[in-house]
């Protein structure tokens, strides 16, 4: 690593100020708000040590008991479609290792969080409280979907693949709200749907490769 890095931490932060510049802003993503909480958020801490130097690379990466933790242009995209504002109530389905969570934190009033396997929301837990986020939810539940007792919330995000729209999770929505989800099974796609009068209206967007969103 050389002289330049004092020390591990700053090693890291510059590869986070690449990571911005190289595969969120050269792509598109504006959103000063976004980029910078791309930049405060010590991703590496999220994953399995053995992983922490592929941390800020242009690809997503295996976590444990199957799944996975997505490219970072996916998160930023997804953030940055959400619109947050700082007193928003954001509903995360699928915390995975937390590093979404943390990311959504940043820019929201309260995140609520579940996650269908237990091993990861305490993983996802552990490294919340060491990063001191006091604005954080998690539950651990797979069905029903959501988590209806502290609905209506502003925006959610889902950050597994739904086979349809989860009617169960527009009822979470409040008026006005915005949600990401992707959709798809063999060929998936993000879509945004908007809550206007009681309305939805839906927009398809970018082709991704998620997880499945499993509902016992
Ligand atoms: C792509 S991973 C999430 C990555 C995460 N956002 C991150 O930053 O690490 C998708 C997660 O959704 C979870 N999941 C799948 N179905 C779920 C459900 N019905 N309710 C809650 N979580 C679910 C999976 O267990 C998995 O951890």
């Amino acid at each position: 690593m050389g002289t330049r890095f004092k020390n591990k931490e700053d090693f890291f932060r510059s590869l986070r100020e690449d990571m911005v510049r190289y595969q969120l802003e050269a792509r598109g993503i504006k959103d000063t708000a976004v980029l910078n909480a791309m930049r405060t958020v010590p991703r590496h801490i999220f994953l399995p040590e053995e992983l922490a130097l592929d941390a800020y690379a242009d690809y997503p990466l295996p976590l444990f008991a199957g799944q996975t933790i997505s490219q970072p242009y996916i998160v930023a995209y997804m953030t940055e479609k959400l619109t947050l504002s700082p007193d928003d109530r954001v509903l995360e389905i699928g915390t995975g290792s937390g590093y979404q969570t943390a990311i959504l934190a940043e820019l929201s009033g309260e995140v609520f969080s579940v996650e269908r396997i237990p091993e990861l929301s305490a993983w996802a837990k552990e490294r919340l409280d060491y990063l001191g986020y006091k604005n954080v939810h998690l539950l651990v539940r797979g069905s029903p979907l959501g988590w209806e007792e502290f609905a209506p919330y502003d925006k959610i995000i889902v950050t597994a693949a739904a086979e349809q729209l989860p009617e169960e999770l527009l009822h979470q929505l409040r008026s006005n709200g915005k949600m990401i989800v992707p959709i798809g099974t063999f060929s998936q796609y993000l879509h945004l749907v908007k809550r206007i009068n009681g309305k939805s209206c839906t927009r398809r967007l970018i082709p991704v490769a998620f997880v499945p969103l499993i509902v016992d």
